[in-house]
């Protein structure tokens, strides 16, 4: 295709809603997972790139893209038959960044998204007889280990940018087990510059028709984009999960705890099996006279109810 008429199209879309309903030319539509090039091609366009950067550079869409819109390319993948000339093979988590890679403007990542959303890639796109390949595919890790594994990724890669370079990641949400988000799980190294909605065309769930209220069908996807700063720091944010007990919590208060208190122990209960549920936690720790607070917010607030004397109940 042409880099005018690519251009024109482009900016008929420009804004941080992408919304392309046919997938381009490039690549293959054929191969599990692939994207539709127009957003290589905005990136391309919008960042005024120079040499395109791509891992997990799958049927060759960025490839195909970089080639029409007359911008340098390289690409690596852990497929080890490479589908295109400027494509390597490269094992993202045990190979070191190719130094093809170090002088890219842009580096453009679209991961798998965990084995949740069951697209594996080695031994289905292509052989691995050995079981080899598999135990390093991204698409094959469990949420936790590939969120983890593609966090390393990603920092590595981003150390290997010269400062003003780009790093932009195509990632999504998958509802298996719960929902699970990358745009939240994933680390954000660098300076945060935009964070771009795609829209998802032709999906399982956007045709159906749900009966369940609360159920809301996933139709996009995200593009973040960050930039390389400075040539030393490494600034990153990286989500923090945490479990904390109520009764150990600095932010909950006696009324809150009492509640929980109540609601685990499911009856009427004495003041002492109260006491005894709090007892050696932070929150009575940190205050001598925390009974009295017990016998306080009990009487306090609306949501207990004195069954018979000492004996207390939440509200109905
Ligand atoms: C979502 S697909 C990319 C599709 C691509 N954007 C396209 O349009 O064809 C993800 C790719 O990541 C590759 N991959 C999975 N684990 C990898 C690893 N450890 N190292 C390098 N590539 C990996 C897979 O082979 C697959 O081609």
């Amino acid at each position: 295709m042409n880099r005018n008429e690519i251009i024109a199209r482009l900016m008929e879309n420009d804004s941080t809603v992408l919304s392309f309903p046919d997938r381009g030319p490039w690549g293959d539509p054929k191969y599990r997972g692939n994207c539709s090039g127009w957003y290589q091609a905005f990136l391309i366009w919008k960042y005024k790139v120079k040499k395109f950067a791509e891992l997990f550079a799958g049927s060759g869409t960025g490839f195909d893209v970089a080639k029409d819109m007359g911008v340098g390319y390289v690409g690596a993948d852990l497929n080890p038959t490479p589908v295109r000339p400027g494509i390597l093979c490269v094992n993202a988590v045990t190979d070191e960044v190719p130094i093809q890679f170090t002088d890219a403007d842009f580096l453009f990542m679209h991961p798998p998204y965990g084995a949740e959303i069951r697209i594996p890639y080695a031994g289905s796109m292509y052989p691995d007889p050995s079981g080899e390949l598999s135990k390093c595919d991204l698409g094959q890790m469990p949420w936790e280990t590939f969120m983890k594994t593609l966090n390393g990724i990603v920092m590595k890669y981003f150390a290997s940018l010269q400062s003003g370079a780009r790093m932009g990641i195509l990632m999504g949400d998958v509802r298996r087990n719960g929902l699970h988000s990358m745009l939240t799980d994933i680390v954000k190294p660098g300076g945060l510059e935009q964070v771009l909605i795609k829209m998802q065309h032709n999906t399982c769930s956007g045709g159906r028709s749900y009966s369940s209220k609360n159920f809301v069908p996933i139709v996009h996807e995200y593009i973040l984009v960050l930039k390389k700063i400075a040539p030393y720091i490494l600034d990153f944010q990286i989500p923090l999960k945490k479990k904390l007990d109520i009764r150990d919590s600095r932010s909950a208060t006696w009324r809150d705890v009492v509640f929980a208190v109540l609601k685990k122990l499911g009856r009427a209960s004495s003041l002492s099996n109260i006491y005894k549920e709090v007892e050696g936690y932070a929150k009575a720790l940190s205050n001598p006279h925390w009974k009295d607070k017990v016998r306080q917010v009990l009487q306090m607030y609306p949501d207990f109810v004195s069954e018979s004397r000492g004996i207390w109940s939440l509200a109905a």
